[in-house]
């Protein structure tokens, strides 16, 4: 008698019921297992096709397909002779030495007496797989940042023809290097329980180009093991709206100020003007005249400095930390005269403890000014009251006028594009203000009593400073 080899032992000895078929469904070999589960001895099942002997095996052609072509499937099989549903798992084995055509090993998966619910769930499985393969949005599987699955929609995404083209690779090597840390960061931290940030946008280097995507990632088990799963939607032409949009505002908000900075800047010329005149008229040198006018220079200076980089166009999104104090002293500055010229006045209540956020510094500006606009916009004459404050794991600045206030029909539209109330408002203040909060991780709220006034509450997570050991 023939020895058996170690791998034909460790088969047979094998718990899990296991069968080996050739591609036309032939039965090549049995283990103990699958013979003390048919209760037929290994001849009488190495006899019947499983393809064609639908009384034992119930295992269609088309359920067979998708292992050929090298997906592994779930496939529900009904036994007539003690008909009970079993879960089983199929795999292509890779071409072998012994053997010409390729391999199918079919493993019998544990079967729970409960059938019902052991067939639910090999129901849903089916649905959700053809739910992943049917979807618009690309799903990535990876296991340590290779590539293990993708769908149709992921080839597409990536631009690719075939899945094997990404199959095996590993998926940083599409991340924008820009983004690189991040996404490496977030894989470490989700494989290690961490949650993360539901949404991150980030750029992918696809055959098509850059591509600009929002993705959600959460920890799976895949094949058993411990994977990613993303699940990743294109958003490149929604940016390009976005950014088209918030150049727009961007424009209206300079045209806005630029009236008031002319203004700021007359004040103090005119000064200067009237004490080099008192100068000459002397023939003397003074020096608290030469002090006043190096002040004064020094203030239009610094306005227009902040008007400047505020108008000039910005090249790439930069997030820095910094103070938000000094940010609303800037943005303050910027729109006092304009308040004044208006009989309104702003008066600020900053903490003295400095609150440092990480941020983009002009976009923040932006959404303040937007805000302080509105708040004069809404009032013929009064006080906007700026205030500063740590709430909890957050920077508070609150933005309260004493305008007309804003009713509930307009209340519950606030933010939306192209919403004004305004004959020559563009609505499009508050809209890039949310996205900009957003961004940063933060939130805006509104409560408004007609006649009263409106104040605005944007909270931004500041940055916990290291501890100095
Ligand atoms: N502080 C406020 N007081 C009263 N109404 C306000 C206030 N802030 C916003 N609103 C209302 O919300 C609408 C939308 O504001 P938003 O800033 O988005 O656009 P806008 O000010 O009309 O135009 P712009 O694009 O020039 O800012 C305003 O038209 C106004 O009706
Ligand atoms: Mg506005």
């Amino acid at each position: 008698m023939r020895k058996e080899t170690l791998f034909e032992q460790v088969f047979n000895l094998s718990l899990t019921p296991t069968l080996v078929m050739e591609n036309d469904g032939s039965v090549l070999f049995v283990n103990d297992a699958l013979v003390h589960l048919f209760r037929l001895s290994k001849e009488e099942i190495k006899q019947r096709n499983v393809l064609i002997h639908k009384e034992l095996f119930q295992i269609q052609e088309e359920e067979i397909e998708p292992v050929r072509s090298e997906e592994e499937t779930f496939v529900l099989l009904k036994k007539q002779s003690r008909p009970y549903p079993a879960h089983i798992h199929i795999q292509l084995l890779k071409q072998n030495s012994e053997f010409n055509e390729p391999l199918l090993l079919i493993q019998w998966q544990e079967y729970s007496s409960n059938i019902e619910k052991q067939e639910e769930v090999i129901r849903k499985m089916k649905q959700y797989k053809q739910f992943v393969q049917q979807s618009q949005d690309a799903f990535i599987v990876t296991q340590h940042g290779i590539i293990q699955y993708m769908n149709p929609a992921a080839i597409q995404l990536l631009g690719g023809n075939k899945k094997d083209e990404y199959i095996g690779r590993s998926f940083l090597q599409f991340i924008h290097p820009d983004h690189f840390d991040t996404v490496h960061e977030r894989m470490r931290k989700i494989m290690s329980g961490i949650s993360v940030r539901p949404r991150a946008e980030v750029q992918l280097l696809t055959k098509r180009g850059i591509v600009t995507i929002e993705s959600s990632v959460t920890k799976i088990k895949f094949k058993g093991n411990d994977a990613i799963q993303y699940i990743i939607r294109d958003v490149t032409d929604r940016k390009k709206y976005d950014e088209m949009a918030s150049k727009s505002e961007k424009l209206t908000m300079v045209s806005k100020l630029a009236a008031g900075v002319a203004h700021e800047i007359r004040n103090p010329m005119t000064a200067i003007k009237g004490f080099i005149q008192l100068l000459k008229a002397s023939k003397e040198y003074n020096e608290e005249y030469h002090d006043i006018m190096l002040e004064e220079l020094n203030r239009v200076e610094s306005i227009i400095q902040e008007f400047l980089t505020l108008a000039k166009p910005k090249k790439e999104t930069m997030f820095e930390v910094k103070s938000l104090q000094k940010i609303l002293r800037h943005v303050t500055l910027l729109l006092a005269t304009h308040a004044s010229y208006k009989d309104c006045q702003i008066v600020s209540l900053l903490e003295s403890e400095d609150i440092p956020v990480s941020c983009e510094e002009n976009a923040l500006k932006q959404v303040f000014i937007n805000i302080i606009q509105n708040g004069l916009e809404s009032m013929t004459r009064g006080t906007i009251t700026v205030k500063l404050e740590k709430r909890g794991e957050y920077g508070v600045v609150t933005i309260e006028d004493e305008g007309s206030g804003i009713d509930e029909a307009t209340l519950a539209r606030i933010g939306e594009p192209f919403f004004s109330t305004k004959s020559s408002g563009t609505g499009l203040g508050l809209m890039i203000s949310y996205q900009i909060i957003e961004q940063h991780s933060g939130h805006i709220s509104f409560s408004s009593k007609l006649g009263v006034g409106t104040k605005v509450e944007i909270a931004i997570p500041y940055v916990q400073e290291p501890v100095n050991v």
